[in-house]
């Protein structure tokens, strides 16, 4: 139980699976050009270190991960990929993404039912590193990202890439997500701004990159609508949150929707603006 009878969505693994699919399906509607921002930038990784290792923090579905090997598989020969996924029934459906997508593609995939905290605490630094290592809006769920991504860094390779994606302090849900930390006296949660500012400062070498969009909310607005209240629970990270959460969070978070750019389509919209972090070695 979080606080005020409510509890977290990402404790609970399937009903987080069934929040994060509808958000998913909004978010295909408006990012046709995502494989912009996750195409990766391995301009300094060697060829002749293969088959090149990756390291997937939070894959989620695997959707992200396809895209990143078949445009990686056109300049190394052969791949082999840790999944790191504490989340059962997503795993489940990435595998059977492989199943149809990477079918005698040279890919090796190494599947870690686990935590990033508890993959960092008991691998081997020695035995094996990584030349790319991405997590995609994966970190949110982590006590101490900023410890995370210190150590991760430790695990690249050298001329390896980390690659972060992370909503900023800009982003629409990242606000709503706030007000309920707040709530949930859980302020420490850092944006993707914040991640910047501290790799800068520690002297990692990091290239920023912003983008954005507009994300269909409107069914939000329906009580009665499942995928709308999934979406709330999913922005949130509030199971069941029109039922659980203290009327006066309601009032600010529903205020928070009512306030969102209403398009020409009369639609509501939030604007996603999600940072990616190239931190090099
Ligand atoms: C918002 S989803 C993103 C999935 C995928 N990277 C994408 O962008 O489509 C966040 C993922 O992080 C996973 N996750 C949650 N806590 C985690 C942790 N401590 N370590 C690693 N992954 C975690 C969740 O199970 C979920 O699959």
């Amino acid at each position: 139980m979080a606080a005020g009878g409510m509890s977290l969505l990402s404790d609970d693994p399937l009903s987080y699976a069934d929040a994060f699919k509808v958000y998913q399906k909004q978010l295909f509607y408006c990012t046709e050009n995502y494989n912009e921002f996750i195409t990766p930038a391995i301009g300094n990784i060697r060829n002749n270190q293969e088959p090149l290792r990756i390291l997937s923090v939070g894959a989620g579905t695997g959707n992200y991960d396809c895209v990143i090997i078949d445009s990686l598989l056109e300049t190394f020969t052969e791949i082999h990929e840790t999944v790191i996924e504490p989340n059962d029934s997503h795993t489940a459906k990435f595998q059977d993404r492989v199943k149809s997508e990477m079918k005698g593609k040279p890919v090796q995939f190494d599947w870690r039912h686990e935590k990033v905290e508890e993959f960092l605490e008991n691998h081997d630094l020695i035995k094996e590193r990584f030349h790319y290592i991405h997590c995609i809006h994966s970190l949110y769920y982590c006590h101490d990202p900023v410890d995370i991504i210190t150590k991760l860094h430790e695990l690249l390779l050298e001329d390896g890439v980390l690659m972060i994606i992370h909503q900023s302090e800009k982003d629409d849900v990242r606000k709503i997500y706030t007000e309920v930390g707040k709530y949930l006296k859980n302020t420490e949660n850092p944006c993707g701004d914040d991640m910047l500012k501290y790799l800068k400062s520690h002297g990692y070498l990091c290239t920023p990159k912003y983008f954005s969009y507009d994300i269909d909310i409107s069914q939000c607005f329906d009580k009665k609508s499942k995928e709308g209240n999934l979406l709330l629970d999913f922005f949130t990270d509030v199971a069941d949150f029109r039922n659980t959460a203290p009327r006066d969070l309601q009032e600010s978070v529903m205020n928070m929707v009512k306030w969102s750019k209403l398009g020409d389509d009369r639609c509501h919209y939030f604007r996603d603006v999600v940072v990616r972090l190239l931190v090099r070695k």
